[in-house]
């Protein structure tokens, strides 16, 4: 230290907390919710069980799941005078930013008659905030293009009745391809949690205070959004577009670009704070890629022969094996969702829906917990003791 202030040896982060919620190893590439592996959930679960299991800690009985579905199903619809909030956003405004403002908004709507303290009103909390995300979501994307906002329809499913909220009109009957359903819950599953993330930490930093649930999730969006972060699914698609061509030189010339310190460029979709081995997410979201993909005949889709060609690219070339850069969540979900059709600038807003069960069962571990108000501790370096020049008279 600087002589004034001594470095405190026994100096231990506050930022670290105990969770029963997710596991994580880095190294092995291992990713449990609850004990179960998220292979083995993607394969055979769907979001809404998925659901059930990270924020009450086991999976549902047939009887639970279908009182849960129920439950959701009912707190679908958002207060009708949420919709004046769309009205003073310009048709422009990006979707995220939407989604902070009207999240943000849903404590003027419920938060007043709900005690955090007590169970029952925190399980009521989260079972709106589940249900209502995607209906946010998907009028978010309606206000963008000019379109009338679609309301919920309770006989579909989670992932279908978010489609058919994006991309229903009223001139005609829409119901959603099952593949892109299918997808688009396994999308769910595989955003649906991930331990102490940059986002998660943000909600559980905002909700030690005391803030109301809504308030912490409005947080964990603006966390979210950030491109290191939640917004990297929408930088691979914006990156893909800026390769373009996807002859072999024209590649190595951006991964060229990759390494080269001075240049910014970074091959978005890549890397990992935690894992230093193969995302498991990744290899499911590259499967269900292939599977939506080939259903659409869009096997040889350029982008994805891009994409194909820097993960192979990164699995030899030594800049990236030395650093363990691998491709993480983000990098093929943008094209999945490409290709069922959701614009780019909504990439990241389902990735805040998805992430929503993770936040607000971290905020819910956490209130039943019992915690005091967060507080990272810092080192100094700044200057020492100084004294105010005296005044020459
Ligand atoms: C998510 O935490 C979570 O769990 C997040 C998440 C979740 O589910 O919540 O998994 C979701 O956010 C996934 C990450 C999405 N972000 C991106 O894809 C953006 C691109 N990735 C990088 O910005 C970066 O890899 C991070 C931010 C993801 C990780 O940063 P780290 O761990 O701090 O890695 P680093 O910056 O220390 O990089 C180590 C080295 C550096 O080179 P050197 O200084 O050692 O020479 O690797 C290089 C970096 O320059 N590097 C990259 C790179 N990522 C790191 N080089 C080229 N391309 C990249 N993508």
């Amino acid at each position: 230290g600087s002589g004034y202030f001594t470095y405190d040896p026994g100096f231990v982060s506050t930022a670290s907390c105990n969770s029963e919620i997710t596991y994580i190893d880095g190294q092995k590439g291992v990713l449990l919710h609850r004990g179960y592996p998220i292979e083995e959930l993607a394969q055979h679960s769907n979001y809404l069980e998925l659901s059930f299991l990270l924020l009450n800690g086991h999976l549902p009985s047939p009887q639970e799941y279908e009182e849960f579905s129920k439950t959701i199903r009912y707190h679908t619809m958002v207060h009708e005078q949420l919709v004046n909030f769309f009205k003073g956003f310009r048709r422009d405004a990006h979707p995220m930013a939407v989604m902070c403002g009207t999240v943000g908004a849903l404590a003027a709507f419920y938060h007043d008659s709900l005690d955090i303290t007590a169970e029952r009103d925190r399980q009521i909390s989260a079972h709106r905030l589940i249900a209502k995300m995607p209906t946010l979501a998907a009028m978010c994307h309606k206000y963008c293009i000019g379109q009338p906002f679609v309301y919920p329809r309770n006989d579909l499913s989670f992932a279908e009745n978010f489609l058919y909220m994006m991309f229903s009109t009223p001139c005609e009957e829409y119901l959603p391809n099952p593949i892109f359903a299918k997808a688009m819950d396994r999308i769910f599953m595989l955003h649906a949690d991930h331990e102490q993330n940059a986002s998660t930490s943000t909600v559980r930093l905002v909700g030690s205070t005391g803030a109301n649930p809504f308030a912490c999730i409005s947080a964990g969006i603006a966390a979210l959004w950030g491109p290191a972060h939640g917004g990297a699914n929408e930088a691979v698609l914006t990156m893909l577009e800026e390769i373009g061509d996807d002859s072999e030189e024209n590649i190595q010339r951006f991964v060229d670009r990759a390494k080269d310190k001075d240049d910014p460029f970074r091959l978005m979709g890549f890397g990992h704070r935690v894992y230093r081995n193969f995302d498991p997410r990744a290899k499911v979201m590259k499967e269900t890629c292939d599977e939506v993909l080939s259903e659409l005949g869009l096997g040889e889709d350029p982008q994805l022969k891009i994409a194909k060609r820097l993960e192979q690219i990164a699995l030899e070339d030594e800049y990236f094996v030395e650093r363990k850069l691998y491709p993480n969540v983000d990098f093929y979900s943008g094209i999945i969702l490409r290709a069922i059709g959701i614009p780019t600038n909504m990439f990241t807003v389902i990735f805040a829906m998805a992430r929503t069960i993770g936040w607000v069962s971290h905020w819910n571990e956490m209130i039943a917990n019992g915690t005091k108000i967060g507080r990272p501790r810092q080192l100094y370096t700044g200057p020492e003791l100084r004294h105010y020049p005296a005044k020459q008279d």
